[in-house]
């Protein structure tokens, strides 16, 4: 497979040379169509991104116009400064006066196959009934809500249901860890946990509840733990603490006017993983994030009313928050929404329901395509895929072989592929082509849309020449970038602005070829992208020595052909411990149990010790060599002990 080495992935990806122009039967109804539109909106956002970002603003729903677009002081920036609206308003209300109040807002499958339609009104409502259970208990303006659903209409629910209210949600996705979700709810201060008895994965139900008593047993802030019942299965009730959804919202009033929230009110904290152990509270604010979650939903999938769109993403990630709830809302769009796992309970699930709900736009992540790729083309072929029209990917580099069965496979040959780079923190999307107007090339994301100033410089900022490698950052603040992190502005400052003097570091490498197009060639950082999700090594570690046998662990990334990322951990162990098969399968589900499954290392090797500078840092770059499978090639000068190498390469024979 060509991505088993990473020098080896980047040089095919340099090679890549083909070019696939906008399909002309798309073109013609595209809402930005061909490359004069694309580059007049270009120069009129590159002429004044006030102006530019004040259209797109207009066309929300604002109960007072703001004053002034953009308030920048480094690197702390405010948007729409005065002005106030609601994000609940925006993404149900609005439709409500005209031919989109009976339209299905979502449509959703369960794993286990019942489905349900909720049209605007519909969920208008079921969103007034729940921001007033939470107002019943005491939730107030600015306090936290923390989320821990499965995918099901409710988790839209209870998101929209706080931004009515102007309570700050939470979302913690559910397969993190009792452990992960505690950390994260004592870190928000969250004063309610929304969760559910249970959750539909791979044909069994993921025991949440059971996961949040755990977690909050070690949570004094938290006041109240609302359950939905969607499993129906045994779970314990705490009387005063624990309250469930049908009872609460049974006896709640449907009157519930959206809260007018100044521009800045905070909307969100996602956490996401950093180059330290601890993660950090990625915070978003109203305005800004609405305005450029809207337009980029509207314009990278070209949405219609008549579309259904269906993002895979799971909401506890910032791609369901952006891309399956509060973009497509807000532009009056249909959502398909499902549970559960792809493969359940056959490989062709998706392709089934793609064919009967008639989805247009098609939005995944490329380990999924890579998945289904090594399952081969017969399953998307037993099904009608004719209803899609655009194909969108998401959360790593997708190699170009996968982009080219992607597009031929499942897209037919005729829908356009718009690989999307963004990250947790930007919010929107900032680097994609736009399906009707930029040529694509498999495994680029094309150019920066309009508005945003996103260069590849070296360590002082200055721009490395085309076809030279060097960091991505961005220039100029965009609406929906992070404002903060949650209670930590020092780490904000540090973590993002302080890498490379006065611009927004990504963490991300990148190269420009001849076209200009950027080439994102992955974390620089010690954060891994496993599956397109984020983890830090550290984190892992830290886990790992909190196993009592584990004197000092180090993790690296390792390429794996479907994860893109695979953890591979290496493991001293206490004086008196010795290696096991059985120690090495108690420690990845220790770091399960602590993190989450996504967590889990794929690899464990025990070694006596670890390679080290002089100074004491940990060599990973060897590590991964060695994880690779690869010889050690590079430099090993600053190694204190080469016989720990010897060592290392030993133990692999
Ligand atoms: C990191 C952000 C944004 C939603 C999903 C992940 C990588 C994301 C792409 C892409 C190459 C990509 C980057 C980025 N990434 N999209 N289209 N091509 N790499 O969000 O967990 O915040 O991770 O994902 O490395 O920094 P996230």
């Amino acid at each position: 497979m060509e991505n088993r080495h990473p020098e080896k992935a980047i040089s095919v990806l340099l090679k890549e040379q083909r070019l696939y122009p906008p399909p002309a039967s798309f073109v013609k109804s595209a809402l930005v169509a061909g490359k004069a539109a694309r580059e007049r909106l270009q120069a009129a956002a590159h002429r004044s991104s006030d102006k530019f970002w004040d259209s797109a603003a207009r066309e929300l729903r604002w109960t007072r116009v703001w004053r002034k677009t953009l308030d920048w002081k480094p690197p702390f920036a405010k948007w729409f400064v005065g002005g106030r609206l609601n994000l609940a308003d925006n993404c149900l209300d609005r439709h409500l006066d005209g031919p989109r109040r009976n339209k299905a807002a979502i449509i959703w499958e369960g794993e286990p196959g019942e489905t349900r339609t909720i049209t605007y009104l519909q969920l208008h409502r079921e969103v007034c009934l729940f921001a007033n259970a939470l107002k019943e208990l005491g939730v107030k303006k600015a306090d936290r809500v923390a989320i821990y659903l499965p995918m099901v209409p409710e988790a839209a629910v209870a998101m929209l249901a706080c931004s009515r209210i102007g309570a700050v949600h939470s979302v913690i996705f559910a397969g993190f860890s009792a452990e992960a979700l505690r950390e994260r709810i004592v870190d928000a201060g969250a004063k309610v946990v929304v969760t559910a008895d249970g959750g539909w994965r791979k044909g069994a139900v993921v025991r949440l509840k059971d996961a949040v008593d755990e977690a909050v047993a070690g949570a004094p802030c938290v006041e109240s733990v609302v359950i939905l019942r969607r499993t129906g299965g045994d779970i314990t009730v705490y009387e005063g603490r624990d309250h469930w959804w049908h009872r609460l919202t049974a006896k709640a009033s449907c009157d519930c006017p959206a809260e007018p929230l100044d521009s800045e009110h905070p909307l969100f904290i996602l956490y996401t993983s950093g180059s330290t152990g601890k993660p950090k509270g990625v915070l978003h604010t109203s305005a800004g994030y609405l305005v450029e979650t809207a337009w980029t939903t509207r314009y990278v999938f070209d949405l219609r009313d008549t579309d259904v769109y269906w993002c895979t993403a799971d909401v506890g990630w910032v791609t369901g928050h952006s891309y399956v709830v509060y973009g497509p809302l807000a532009v009056g769009s249909t959502i398909f929404m499902y549970e559960g796992a792809p493969l359940t309970p056959h490989p062709d699930r998706f392709w089934s329901m793609v064919e009967r709900h008639r989805v247009s736009v098609f939005y995944t992540a490329p380990t999924a395509i890579r998945t289904f790729l090594r399952l081969g083309s017969d399953f998307p072929r037993r099904h009608d895929l004719s209803s899609l029209r655009l194909l969108g990917t998401v959360g790593e580099p997708i190699n170009p072989e996968a982009w080219s069965w992607y597009r031929d496979v499942i897209g037919g040959g005729r829908c356009p592929i718009v690989d999307t780079w963004w990250q947790t923190e930007t919010g929107a999307i900032l680097i994609s082509p736009l399906p009707g107007a930029t040529p694509t090339k498999p495994g680029s994301a094309t150019l920066p849309l309009p508005g945003i100033d996103a260069d590849v410089v070296d360590k002082t900022g200055k721009p490395v020449p085309l076809g030279s490698g060097g960091y991505l950052v961005v220039r100029r603040p965009w609406p929906a970038m992070l404002r903060t992190i949650w209670g930590d502005d020092e780490r904000y400052k540090r973590e993002y602005w302080s890498h490379i003097p006065g611009l927004y570091f990504t963490g991300d490498g990148a190269r420009r070829d001849k076209d200009g197009y950027f080439w994102i060639l992955g974390r620089i950082d010690d954060v891994l992208n496993v599956a397109g999700h984020r983890l830090s090594t550290m984190e892992i570690e830290s886990a790992l020595v909190g196993h009592a046998f584990v004197a000092e662990a180090a993790v690296v990334g390792r390429p794996d052909e479907v994860l893109g990322q695979a953890v591979a951990a290496f493991v001293t162990l206490k004086g008196g411990r010795t290696p096991s098969p059985e120690l090495k399968e108690e420690l990845r589900e220790h770091v399960a149990k602590a993190i989450g499954a996504i967590a889990r290392p794929s690899e464990i090797r025990f070694t006596d010790s670890l390679p080290k500078t002089r100074s004491g840092k940990i060599m990973r770059r060897l590590l991964r060599e060695l994880a690779t499978g690869g010889a050690i090639k590079g430099d090993v000068t600053t190694l204190e002990d080469f016989a720990v190498l010897a060592r290392l390469q030993q133990d692999e024979e």
